[in-house]
């Protein structure tokens, strides 16, 4: 039976329950974290730390634990599981209270989280690229916070699978924001395009990620609004997030992008995200 960690206890998960009248319930009041964990390590935990803490301000939410605690928390449900790759779930709500939208005062939030095993997109994935198509942005303009509400993600990536494709690339106002689950990179003669942080981009660890190791290795990499027309006329397009890592797209409705396979600059930027991970892995790279 799986060990989850809820409210202060480790238990298991058949024995773990949360109240009917939880507001990440009745109104989705919370917010969350996905932690990858390569060779038993929390992958840029200070980084994940710190988004949560600005999700958790957004929603005028204490952050309950300090970094210190969030790793022995983290660690204790990793176990002694060093070999199979894994990710951390980690969800805070506001807590219990009777049906209210106002926040109640001196309620304690709910903290749950859990330990998965990672599952890596499919070899063929990453050989051949996948596919996804466009779909209008309908979220809310606070895209910017890692909440549990996530039903429009939910109606998005549903609608790119009932297309026969993996992802949705969401576009407001004609310029391409991110992906229902992920943030999305062009390339286009030798450069890099992503969007610029802001309300209508979850500010992806991945994302921050890739630029740092562009900037590093003297890859043009611009952080400038994506016009529809620069997706569609890309060279490479690629969708990043701490499970899918940076997988190549290449279909968009029903069209190839560039030459119809994963690029040049992919298999670079995605061998040098390798390397980067295995220093980690061996304690030389955070
Ligand atoms: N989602 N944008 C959205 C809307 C996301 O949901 C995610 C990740 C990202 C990428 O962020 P990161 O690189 O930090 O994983 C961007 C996670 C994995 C999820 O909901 O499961």
């Amino acid at each position: 039976m799986q060990h989850v960690y809820l409210n202060g206890e480790f238990l298991p998960s058949d024995r773990a329950r949360v109240s009917v009248f939880d507001r990440g319930f009745i109104f989705g009041d919370g917010v969350y974290e996905v932690i990858p964990v390569f060779g038993g390590r929390l992958f840029r935990l200070p980084h994940h730390l710190s988004r949560l803490d600005a999700s958790l301000a957004a929603i005028h939410l204490r952050n309950p634990h300090t970094a210190q605690e969030w790793n022995t928390i983290f660690t204790r449900l990793l176990g002694k599981n060093e070999t199979e790759d894994q990710s951390i779930y980690l969800q805070i709500t506001r807590g219990v209270a009777p049906r209210d939208h106002a926040f109640p005062p001196n309620i304690t939030p709910t903290v749950f989280a859990y330990a998965q095993p990672l599952k890596y997109s499919p070899p063929e994935e990453l050989a051949q690229g996948v596919a996804a198509v466009t779909a209008a942005d309908i979220r809310w303009q606070r895209c910017d916070i890692k909440a549990i509400a996530l039903l429009a993600n939910a109606l998005l990536r549903q609608q790119a699978i009932d297309q026969g494709a993996a992802e949705a690339i969401l576009v407001r106002d004609g310029v391409v924001t991110e992906g229902a689950a992920s943030n999305i990179f062009v390339v286009k003669s030798g450069r890099l395009v992503t969007a610029p942080k802001g309300p209508f981009i979850l500010p992806g660890i991945t994302r921050d990620l890739v630029v740092e190791i562009a900037r590093a290795n003297s890859i043009a990499c611009d952080e400038l609004p994506v016009k529809i027309e620069m997706l569609r006329s890309a060279d490479e397009v690629w969708l990043t997030s701490s499970t899918k890592e940076i997988l190549p797209i290449t279909r968009i409705d029903g069209q190839p992008v560039g030459s119809g396979k994963p690029g040049p600059m992919h298999a670079r930027m995605f061998a040098l995200y390798k390397e980067y991970k295995q220093a980690f892995i061996q304690g030389k790279a955070d």
